[in-house]
């Protein structure tokens, strides 16, 4: 049924695009001094002159350009044919050009969970809350009037900023405040692929005004004001608040209903350099592509030489290996982990047995809670009735009753919608195989419960032996602590990095499952009845929802330190991760500890990122020679990074470097079993230090590290070691094998500091 849907949106896309006189939205690169020697005055008008040169007497040459770019990039996007993409690649002062690509969103309690406190001494009060910083966060908007967004308690504007409050449709400059400090929105690129499609844009704000929700969930969760008395429908509550309260907000809207353009996500990175933001949040991506035709790997390059930080989401496209998404060096690249808070509604079933589900039902109040039901799971037919899409319930077999519907293909919510619609009167959510036990809950028009698919798997056996099933649903409201958590979420991409295994992927884990933040006060949660709609706050799931807690922290980070490069934070970040979880026990991945691949360095503690005794800094040319080892051309290398280097002299000046990463990757290929490793530690700790180290190697791995003790006698003092990996195994398998371990430096006075880096090993496959 899914592929049969896919099948025909495909169809009648490219039916429509036969009548859109084949233009295409082309991202052009420009030789970042190519204007340098020529007559124009101003970028626009170099920029312009290209498209007359290529589009002749046809069109407007204007008319086709989208935006202008110089901060993120130089160069412009532009709609273009076939034929005309193909002069404008043989142009002089072209470096390349790029095709626009369709990008997604990712999709109270999490600040307790992470060990903040706003009383007690530490990192909220050492940073105030993350003042004087800016997280310019590339998302679907922003609701203003969201109390998350409330200024009372915010200093002024930062100096530095430079942004604006754009006006659009129910927007503004009145909407923007100490907190929400800009806002501006970018649809030229989406707006150009509806064109071609020839489909109607869905309705949505043409402003900064979210129209989705993700947009004020992914901003309130990274800087949020405290908002008393937040909860969903009474489920949850608390205080909620973001990672870092004290923190201004920038949004920058470049995801519509349909995606998020490249194109449009260049022209906000651009504005924002400029801008003066100090972070930027991206809670969306795509499929791993290479560094070098990934507009966000460039863009961010560029941010990155200017000081400011990128924040990723891995992708929600786990436990599939080599998923993880957003990985170039330069990016802090975010998986999800759950929370301990639970939200128990099992299921009695008529047999007696009980089956483990959650729900965020708001429970006991409204008509059939808790009333055991008759059960009924539809599948004959091909329309879809096993999934429940709209229409495909028959009326006189589900009225009244507890419908199964299996999870997949439609959206949750829209389920619970369908089975109400068709006169149901509860649904349980059936987990397939591809979902395990992960358990997103949502909140909808009717009872409803989400269940694993152990469980789910046993209620359709029952519901197969007798004639009459029944069950209820027993709701327990919100539960904390009686979880193992965090553990990683099943649907977290994974690593290793397919375009760059030598830089282990994912960074860091952060919460991402069933987290609680502020939300469009117009929508309700998804569908709920019309009286119910007013919500401040919902629940979503998503590595878009962990992205925005590492912002808010290295926002707090930043505060601290004003003057830490983007990688000194993010190694502060990734050393003082935990990699137990609240039991001390390993994090798990299902039933199974969870591997480096996973969870990266670990789980976030911000209390010890503010002070993590050492980091591991990165200077932007240090890149560059990381690209030459990667084996990158000279135009690749250039169109990254607008350096024109020759990598064979770099290499041979530079015999031996390794990227000064926070974590260590280390391949073995056929007949090159030993490999030695530099990294360099800054101390930003106590003045005078001394740290020794302890390892623990991968299995099949002899590791040796000289010295073994390192003394610091200032702040900012660097000092070098080498580690030597030489392989135990000699490679006899045909597929790729893993092993891993890691490597401590640990105060040998106070031993609060102990800088952690994970080790990952790959023997490469023998084919290769
Ligand atoms: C949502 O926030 C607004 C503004 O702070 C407030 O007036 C309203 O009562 C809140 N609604 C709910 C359901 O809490
Ligand atoms: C902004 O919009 C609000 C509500 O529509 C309106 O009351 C206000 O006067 C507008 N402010 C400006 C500066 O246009
Ligand atoms: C919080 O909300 C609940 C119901 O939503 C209400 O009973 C309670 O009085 C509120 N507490 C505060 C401090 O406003
Ligand atoms: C239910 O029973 C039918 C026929 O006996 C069988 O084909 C089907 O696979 C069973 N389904 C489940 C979920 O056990
Ligand atoms: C890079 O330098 C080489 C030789 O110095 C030169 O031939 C080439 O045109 C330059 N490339 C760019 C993109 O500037
Ligand atoms: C660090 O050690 C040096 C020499 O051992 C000493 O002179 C200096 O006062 C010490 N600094 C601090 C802050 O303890």
């Amino acid at each position: 049924m899914e592929a049969k849907l896919v099948f025909f949106s495909t169809f009648f896309l490219s039916l429509f695009s036969l009548h859109a006189y084949n233009l295409q939205t082309y991202i052009v690169q420009l030789h970042p001094h190519g204007m340098t020697n020529s007559a124009f005055n101003t970028r626009l008008e170099w920029h312009l002159s290209f498209l007359e040169q290529t589009i002749a007497s046809e069109d407007n040459p204007s008319s086709r350009l989208l935006y202008s770019y110089h901060s993120a990039m130089e160069g412009f996007a532009a709609s273009l044919s076939e034929t005309q993409l193909e002069t404008m690649r043989n142009m002089q002062n072209v470096i390349a050009v790029r095709p626009d690509r369709c990008l997604q969103i990712h999709t109270t309690y999490s600040y307790k969970f992470l060990g903040l406190s706003p009383t007690r001494e530490g990192a909220w009060l050492r940073s105030g809350f993350g003042q004087e910083t800016i997280i310019g966060v590339l998302d679907t908007g922003v609701w203003p009037e969201s109390p998350s967004f409330s200024d009372e308690q915010m200093p002024p504007v930062p100096k530095k900023w430079r942004g604006i409050c754009q006006e659009g449709q129910d927007f503004n400059v009145s909407n923007c405040n100490r907190k929400l400090i800009g806002a501006r929105f970018y649809s030229k690129g989406h707006r150009a692929s509806s064109a071609i499609s020839g489909l109607p844009a869905p309705v949505e704000y043409v402003s900064p005004r979210d129209s989705h929700g993700h947009g004020t969930h992914t901003s309130s969760t990274a800087a949020g004001a405290s908002v008393p008395n937040a909860s969903v429908l009474g489920n949850g509550a608390g205080v909620a608040r973001g990672m870092a309260p004290g923190a201004h907000v920038a949004m920058y809207k470049v995801c519509w209903i349909n995606g998020c353009y490249s194109s449009d996500i260049l022209a906000a990175m651009d504005d924002a350099i400029r801008d003066g933001v100090d972070i930027l949040s991206l809670s969306l991506g795509g499929f791993p592509i290479p560094l070098y035709d990934d507009s966000i790997a460039i863009g961010s390059y560029r941010a990155m030489e200017r000081g400011v930080m990128i924040i990723c989401a891995a992708g929600n496209n786990g436990p599939i290996p080599n998923s993880v998404a957003n990985e170039a060096p330069w990016i802090t690249t975010v998986g999800a982990s759950t929370l301990d808070r639970r939200f128990p509604a099992g299921l009695r079933m008529g047999n007696g047995q009980f089956l483990y589900g959650e729900s965020m039902y708001p429970g006991n109040q409204l008509p059939n809670a808790g009333k055991e039901l008759e059960l009924v799971y539809v599948t004959d037919g091909d329309k879809g009735s096993e999934l429940c899409f709209r229409g495909s319930l028959p009326r006189a077999r589900i009225q009244g009753k507890m419908v199964v519907c299996d999870r997949g293909a439609n959206g949750r919510a829209e389920k619970g919608q369908a089975v109400k619609e068709s006169g149901g009167a509860a649904m349980i959510l059936a987990n397939t195989a591809i979902n395990q036990e992960e358990d997103s809950v949502d909140a909808h028009v009717l009872p409803a419960s989400v269940i694993g698919y152990a469980e789910s798997v046993r209620l359709k056996s029952y519901i197969n032996s007798t004639r009459r099933p029944t069950a209820r649903i027993e709701f327990e409201g919100t539960v904390i602590g009686r979880s193992r958590a965090p553990a990683i979420a099943l649907f977290s991409s994974r690593g290793p990095s397919l375009t760059n295994p030598s830089i282990l992927k994912p960074d860091i884990i952060a919460p991402g499952v069933n987290i609680i933040a502020a939300w469009p006060q117009n929508l309700g949660p998804t569908s709920l009845p019309e009286d119910s709609r007013r919500v401040n706050f919902t629940i979503m799931s998503g590595t878009s929802m962990s992205c925005p807690h590492v912002s808010g922290i290295a926002a707090l980070i930043r505060s601290c330190h004003p003057v830490w490069s983007p990688a000194a934070v993010k190694s502060a970040i990734m050393t003082t991760a935990e990699v137990t979880d609240h039991y001390g026990k390993p994090i798990m991945d299902g039933a199974e500890p969870a591997g480096v691949f996973a969870i990266g360095a670990g789980h976030v503690n911000p209390e010890r990122a503010t002070d993590p005794g050492l980091v591991y800094d990165i200077r932007p040319s240090e890149y560059i020679i990381h690209l030459c080892t990667l084996g990158y051309s000279r135009s690749e290398i250039f169109t990254v990074t607008h350096r024109n280097v020759s990598c064979h002299e770099v290499i041979a000046k530079n015999r031996g470097f390794s990227l000064n990463y926070p974590s260590i990757s280390v391949i073995f290929k056929p007949g090159r079993m030993g490999k030695m490793i530099k990294r360099r530690l800054t101390n930003v700790g106590l003045p005078n230090s001394t740290y020794s180290v302890e390892v623990v190697a991968p299995e099949g791995v002899a590791v040796k590290v000289r010295p073994q003790h390192l003394t610091f006698n200032h702040v900012y003092q660097s000092l070098t070691y080498s580690i030597w990996f030489v392989s135990r195994k000699t490679i006899a398998t045909q597929k790729e094998t893993f092993a891993e371990g890691h490597l401590t430096w640990v105060h040998t006075q106070n031993s609060y500091y102990r800088v952690r880096s994970p080790v990952s090993v790959t023997w490469a496959d023998m084919k290769q």
